[in-house]
């Protein structure tokens, strides 16, 4: 899809048919990760793909139990991968570094999606105690969010921005 219309039809879309998403779609947005920007690149981030009903339903709980997350066939979990990123920096900057590095990958992420033809959604309102246990991951991981990717059932809403004016300026 063209830049401009891809940036022009991205919503985040919560409703979500009942079509699989293919690992083939999958394979695509994680690619479309690995384009990605990151600090010195040291991709200082980790993905986890969950399809499993009982890993979506005590992650959908943890995001303060938001039921439309449930329709998503699949979550993408964003981690910032905190170990990856000492390695080279030590502290230096580790609060700040790797969650950039998570958040981009998600951006990315999601873009590529809808240019799949796919819906997907943010969830970053979660409840950190119980996160860990349901992942059960190696070294220093922060959930950055949780992408719900699904073929949309909804379609993009009117919704209000902030006007470049109110949000830059030149020095
Ligand atoms: C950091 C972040 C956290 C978000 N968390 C949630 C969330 O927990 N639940 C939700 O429904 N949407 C969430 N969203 C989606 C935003 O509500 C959405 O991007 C915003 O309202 C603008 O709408 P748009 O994406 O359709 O342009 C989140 C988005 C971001 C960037």
């Amino acid at each position: 899809m063209d830049f401009n219309a891809l940036l022009d039809s991205r919503y985040s879309s919560r409703e979500y048919t009942a079509k699989p998403v293919t690992d083939e779609s999958i394979g695509k947005i994680l690619l479309a990760i690995e384009a990605a920007p990151s600090a010195a690149n040291l991709q200082s981030y980790f993905v986890v793909v969950i399809k499993d009903l009982e890993v979506k339903e005590q992650l959908t709980v943890a995001s303060k139990n938001q039921r439309w997350m449930m329709k998503a066939p699949v979550f993408l979990c964003f981690f910032a991968d905190i170990t990856q990123y000492e390695k080279k920096f030590g502290d230096y900057m580790k609060d700040i570094t790797p969650i950039q590095d998570a958040t981009i990958a998600m951006a990315y992420a999601q873009l590529a999606a809808n240019n799949l033809g796919l819906g997907a959604c943010w969830v970053a309102s979660h409840a950190r105690e119980g996160i860990d246990s349901i992942f059960k991951l190696e070294g220093n991981m922060m959930l950055i969010g949780i992408l719900t990717v699904g073929y949309p059932a909804d379609s993009k809403p009117k919704r209000k921005r902030r006007k470049p004016e109110e949000w830059s300026q030149e020095i």
